[in-house]
Parts: structure tokens; sequence; C-alpha cells
């Protein structure tokens, strides 16, 4: 039976991708958005609800309200927002807010339990979170470390931690290289640290869709991140 997929960010550039993948395959989505948008497909397979990403008692609500007798895949796309894509400009995120959804999902998880199988959370990370960083290249590692990109890596790095500690729910932490607007294509996955993946590896938006769906279906990438280029 396919899992329904549970949407966390689908109101983003990753997000509608994810949206779209997965009722391209056939599963039966819903969405947690902040607020009514129009950003999103009519779908007889989606359902768009709304509530604080944040909030447990949203998410919790939001689980509650799929069907019991399938499965349930959650995947997360939220993402820190800057007034423009320069590292440097002004943050428009609360800090931390993407750990705190994180929270938020494991204590619902933890509240629907005898309800609602939460089969996995795979959730769009970053190459250079954890112990990825090392393999950025220079660059790449002044401008995380020093410009207003260190709130997103500060934010996914607790995220990461966050994860991990949880003994219940198993995950998978998608690590992609810079984000393109180019065409699906084949992704190479490069272990947990990103050896390999070269001085500036960039993926598109939607192959990373493609890799989130894939991840939902495999026990390959259990409890395990790993970084993604093309
Ligand atoms: N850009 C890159 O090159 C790159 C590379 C690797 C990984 N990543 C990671 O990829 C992820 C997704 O990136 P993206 O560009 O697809 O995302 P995006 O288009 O910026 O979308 C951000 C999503 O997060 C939600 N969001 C933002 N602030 C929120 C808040 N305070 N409370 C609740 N929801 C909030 C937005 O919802 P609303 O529509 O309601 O605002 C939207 O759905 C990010 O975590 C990023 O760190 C990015």
């Amino acid at each position: 039976m396919l899992p329904q997929i549970f949407v966390i960010g689908a109101t983003g550039r990753t997000g509608q991708l994810v949206v779209d993948e997965a009722l391209k395959r056939g599963h039966p989505v819903t969405a947690l958005v902040r607020k009514p948008t129009s950003t999103l497909p009519q779908h007889d397979n989606l359902t768009i609800t709304t509530g604080d990403p944040c909030r447990a008692l949203d998410v919790e609500t939001a689980l509650r309200s799929l069907k019991p007798s399938n499965p349930v895949v959650i995947i997360s796309t939220l993402g820190q927002t800057r007034t423009s894509g320069n590292p440097w400009a002004a943050a428009t995120s609360p800090p931390r807010f993407m750990d705190a959804s994180a929270r938020a999902v494991l204590a619902a998880c933890q509240a629907v339990r005898d309800s609602v199988t939460v089969q996995k959370i795979v959730l769009m990370s970053l190459f250079g979170a954890g112990d990825s960083f090392a393999q950025l290249n220079f660059l790449m590692r002044f401008i995380m470390r020093h410009s207003n990109m260190a709130q997103t890596l500060e934010d996914q790095n607790l995220v990461d931690q966050t994860i991990r500690k949880n003994g219940n729910v198993p995950f998978v932490l998608v690590r992609p290289a810079m984000l393109t607007n180019g065409e699906v294509a084949p992704v190479k996955v490069h272990g947990t640290q990103g050896k390999g993946a070269g001085f500036m590896p960039s993926v598109s938006a939607s192959s990373v869709a493609r890799f989130m769906l894939d991840a939902t279906a495999t026990k390959d990438f259990d409890n395990k991140a790993v970084v993604v280029s093309n």
C-alpha cells in the first residue's frame, strides 16, 4: 500500500515539486501550510490543511485528519528565508524555526502513535550541515560562517541533532548541494560527509524532490544523512 505523504514546506520551491512528484506517483498527499495558498495544484489526491508547523498541536491535528488505514511518510522542505538570494541579505524567518518544527513534528508523532503509523520522516537539510561542513570548499565555508546563511546552517545543524536523538521514527536527512532550477537529472549520492562531491556541486530542486520520494520507498538511507548532487 502506497503511504500517504504529509508535506511540510509545500509552498516552497522544492516543496511544490515534492507535492507534484508524490501526486504523479499516486500517493495521497496532505500539505500543511501556514495560510490558504493558490501555489499548490487542485487535485483529487491533494488535501491542503492550514496550521503552524512549529506547533505540535497543529501538526498533531493535521496527522489525525489522515486516513488511519494508510501509513504516513512526513517530508519536510522548510527553509529559512532572506529578503533575497544574496547570502548577506537580511533573514526573514525566525532563528531556529526549523528546529522548532522538527521538535513539534516529533512530539506530534508521539501523540498520534496509537492511531497513525508514521513510517519515516524525510527532511531537506543541506550540504554543509553537521559533519559535511569540512567537505565544502573554502569559499562556501567562509560564506556559511560569515554571511546570514549562518542562521540557516545553525538551524539545520540543530534539526540534524534533534532528529538523530529521536529514537522512535526512522529519518532520512537529505543534504543537497547548491540548488538549481534545472530539469530532473540523475542524482549522485556522496555519503554522509559529501566526500568527492567536487568543488562547486549543484543539484536541481526537481532532482531533490524525486530523490526525497525515492527515499520514502527504500530503507537504504534510513537513519542516515546523505549529500546529493547531479
Ligand atoms: N538554496 C540552496 O542552494 C539550498 C541548497 C541545499 C539545501 N537547501 C535547503 O533546502 C531547503 C528548502 O529550500 P527551498 O529553496 O526549496 O525553500 P523555500 O522556497 O525558501 O521555501 C521555504 C518554505 O519554508 C516555509 N517557511 C519559511 N519560514 C517559515 C516560518 N517561519 N514558519 C513556517 N514555515 C516557514 C515557507 O512557507 P511560506 O510559503 O508560508 O512562507 C516555504 O514553504 C532549505 O531548508 C534550505 O536550507 C537549499
